[in-house]
C-alpha cells in the first residue's frame, strides 16, 4: 500500500506540477484510480526506485512551481522554469524508464500502469490549461484548426473584396443599408427604384451624370457581393460551432473567443455602413469626386485587422498550443535566442501596423493618384506642400492633406523596411532558433520587401485596381507572417499551475 501511495503521489504530484490539461487530469485521475491496488508484487528495490522518483519529481516540481509564476520578463526566470521543467520531465521520465526495466520483472499489470504514466508524463509536458482551446484529440484539433483556418482566409478575401470596391468605386451605389438580408432588385421595375435612390447621391451628381442602369448594376453587385459575403461569414461561424460544440470539441474558453469575433464581426458591419453614410451626405471635406471620410475607411480597415489578429492567432493557438521554448526539450540556448528575438519583433509589429493604417489614409483620401514618382515627390525629398494646411488644420493636416499623407506613408514603409532588414541580419545567423522561428523571419524579410515594391509599382501606375488590391493583399500577408512570428516566440510565462 505505501509504494502504491507513493506512486500515485508520484503521478498527481507531476501532473499537477508540469502542466494539466482537461485530457491529461481526466487520464491521471484514472491512472491514479488505477494505481492504487497494484504493487503488492512489486521487489524491495522498486519500492526504493520509487519513492526516490517520487522524491525527485517533488523537488523538481517544487522548483517549478516557484519559478512558473515569476514570468517571460524576470531575469532567465524562463530559462529556469523550462530547466524545471526539463527536471521534472526528465526525472520523472528517467524514472518511469528505471520503472519500466523493473517492470519488465512484474505482473502484466505493473507494465500497463507503467506505459499510461509515461503517457501521461508526455502529455503533461506539452500543454497548458491556458493553452487548451480543444478537447477531443488530435482529430476534433484538425477538424477545428481547418474551420478556424478558412475563417482566417475569409476575412481575408473580405479585406481584398473591400478593397476592390472601393477601387472600382462601387462603395456608394447601395444607398441604404440593414442588419439582416438585403434583398438585391432582380426585376427591371426593382432595378429603376433603386437607380433613381442613388441619383439623388452626390457620387451620382457629381461623378456619374448620364450612367446606364447597366452600368450601375455592375457597381451594385460589387457593394453587395462584399456585403452578403460577410453575412454568410457570420453562418459560416455559426453552423459548424454548434456541430463542433455538440461534439463536445470546444472548450469554454474558445466559445468565449468566438462569440468576441461575432460581435466584431457585427460592429465591423455597422462601422461599414457608418463608413458608407459618409459618402452619401454632402461632403465635409471639399473634394472633386465625393468619397467616404478617411477617418472612417481607415476605422473600418483598422477594424477588419483587428479580427483577423484575433483569429488568426486563436488558430495558431490551436494548431500550436505549445511554442518552441515552451516545449519540455527545450534548451537553454534556445530560450535565450527567442526571448532576444521576442524583444524586437512586438515593436516591428506595431511598427507595421501602424504602416498599414497609414495607407489607409492613402486610399481614403485617394493620395495615389497624387506625386505618381519615387522617391521624389514633386521633384523634392519632402513635397513643397506637406505643412499646407498647418495654419488652417493643426494635426488634422497629417490626415487630411493628401501631400502629407502620402509622405508619411512612404517614411513609414521605408522604415519598416529598414527594422526588418536590421533584425533580420541580427538573427538571420542565429542558429538556436526553432527553423520554424527561422523561417518565418526569413519571410518577415521577403514579405516586407516585396509589399515595398508593390506599393512603389501602385503608386507609379497610378493605383490600378488589381495592383491596388493586390498592394492590400500584400499589406495582409505581412500581417499574417509578422503574427506567425510571434506566435512562435511566446515565451513561457503563459505555464501555469
Ligand atoms: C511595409 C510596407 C507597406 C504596407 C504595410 C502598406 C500598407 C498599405 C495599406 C494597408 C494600404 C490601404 C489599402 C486599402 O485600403 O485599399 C495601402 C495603400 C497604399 N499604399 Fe501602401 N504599404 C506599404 C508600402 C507602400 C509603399 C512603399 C508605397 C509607395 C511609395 C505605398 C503606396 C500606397 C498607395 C499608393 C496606396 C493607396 C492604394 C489605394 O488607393 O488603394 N505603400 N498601403
Amino acid at each position: 500500500m505505501a509504494r502504491a501511495r507513493a506512486l500515485a503521489r508520484l503521478m498527481t504530484t507531476t501532473t499537477r506540477g508540469v502542466a494539466t490539461t482537461t485530457t491529461t487530469t481526466t487520464t491521471t485521475t484514472t491512472a491514479r484510480r488505477r494505481a492504487m491496488p497494484m504493487p503488492m508484487t512489486m521487489t524491495m528495490g522498486r519500492e526504493t526506485v520509487t519513492r526516490a522518483r517520487a522524491s525527485a519529481s517533488r523537488r523538481a516540481v517544487r522548483e517549478f512551481t516557484s519559478l512558473g509564476r515569476r514570468g517571460w520578463d524576470a531575469t532567465s526566470a524562463n530559462a529556469t522554469t523550462n530547466a524545471a521543467t526539463n527536471a521534472a520531465t526528465n526525472a520523472t521520465t528517467n524514472a518511469a524508464t528505471n520503472a519500466a526495466t523493473n517492470a519488465a520483472m512484474a505482473s502484466a499489470a505493473t507494465r500497463a500502469m507503467v506505459r499510461r504514466m509515461r503517457s501521461t508524463m508526455a502529455t503533461t509536458a506539452q500543454a497548458t490549461p491556458s493553452m487548451t482551446l480543444v478537447v477531443g484529440g488530435e482529430r476534433a484539433t484538425r477538424r477545428v484548426a481547418w474551420w478556424l483556418g478558412g475563417g482566417c482566409a475569409w476575412v481575408f478575401s473580405m479585406v481584398v473584396l473591400g478593397g476592390m470596391t472601393r477601387l472600382t468605386r462601387s462603395g456608394l451605389s447601395m444607398t441604404d443599408w440593414k442588419f439582416e438580408y438585403e434583398h438585391p432588385p432582380l426585376t427591371d421595375e426593382d432595378w429603376a427604384k433603386e437607380f433613381e435612390k442613388y441619383k439623388q447621391s452626390p457620387e451620382y451628381k457629381k461623378s456619374n451624370l448620364g450612367m446606364t442602369v447597366e452600368e450601375y448594376k455592375f457597381i451594385y453587385w460589387m457593394e453587395y457581393g462584399h456585403r452578403m459575403w460577410g453575412r454568410v461569414l457570420g453562418l459560416y461561424f455559426v453552423a459548424p460551432l454548434a456541430y463542433f460544440a455538440s461534439k463536445g470539441y470546444v472548450t469554454s474558453a474558445l466559445a468565449k473567443r468566438l462569440g468576441v469575433f461575432f460581435v466584431l464581426g457585427a460592429a465591423q458591419g455597422m462601422i461599414g455602413w457608418w463608413m458608407v453614410k459618409s459618402g452619401l451626405e454632402e461632403q465635409e471635406f471639399s473634394y472633386d469626386v465625393p468619397r467616404v471620410s478617411p477617418y472612417r475607411l481607415a476605422t473600418h480597415l483598422t477594424g477588419a485587422f483587428t479580427i483577423y489578429t484575433g483569429m488568426l492567432w486563436t488558430t495558431l493557438n490551436v494548431i500550436y498550443p505549445v511554442s518552441p521554448s515552451q516545449s519540455a526539450g527545450a534548451s537553454k540556448a534556445l530560450i535565450d535566442a527567442t526571448k532576444r528575438l521576442h524583444r524586437v519583433v512586438h515593436p516591428l509589429a506595431g511598427l507595421i501596423g501602424v504602416t498599414a493604417i497609414s495607407g489607409a489614409y492613402v486610399a481614403g483620401m485617394d493620395a495615389g493618384r497624387a506625386y505618381n514618382t519615387f522617391p521624389l515627390m514633386g521633384g523634392r525629398w519632402i513635397p513643397e506642400e506637406y505643412l499646407d494646411q498647418w495654419e488652417q488644420k493643426g494635426w488634422r493636416n497629417f490626415f487630411e492633406n493628401t501631400a502629407a499623407v502620402q509622405f508619411d506613408h512612404r517614411v513609414l514603409a521605408l522604415t519598416t523596411l529598414a527594422s526588418v532588414s536590421a533584425v533580420w541580419l541580427g538573427h538571420r545567423n542565429s542558429t538556436a532558433l526553432h527553423p520554424r522561428t527561422r523561417m518565418l523571419l526569413h519571410a518577415l524579410l521577403a514579405t516586407t520587401a516585396g509589399q515595398v515594391t508593390l506599393g512603389v509599382t501602385t503608386l507609379l501606375h497610378h493605383v490600378p485596381v488589381e495592383l491596388g488590391s493586390a498592394h492590400q493583399a500584400g499589406a495582409l500577408t505581412l500581417f499574417t507572417v509578422v503574427l506567425a512570428l510571434m506566435h512562435s516566440l511566446r515565451g513561457p510565462k503563459r505555464l501555469r499551475i
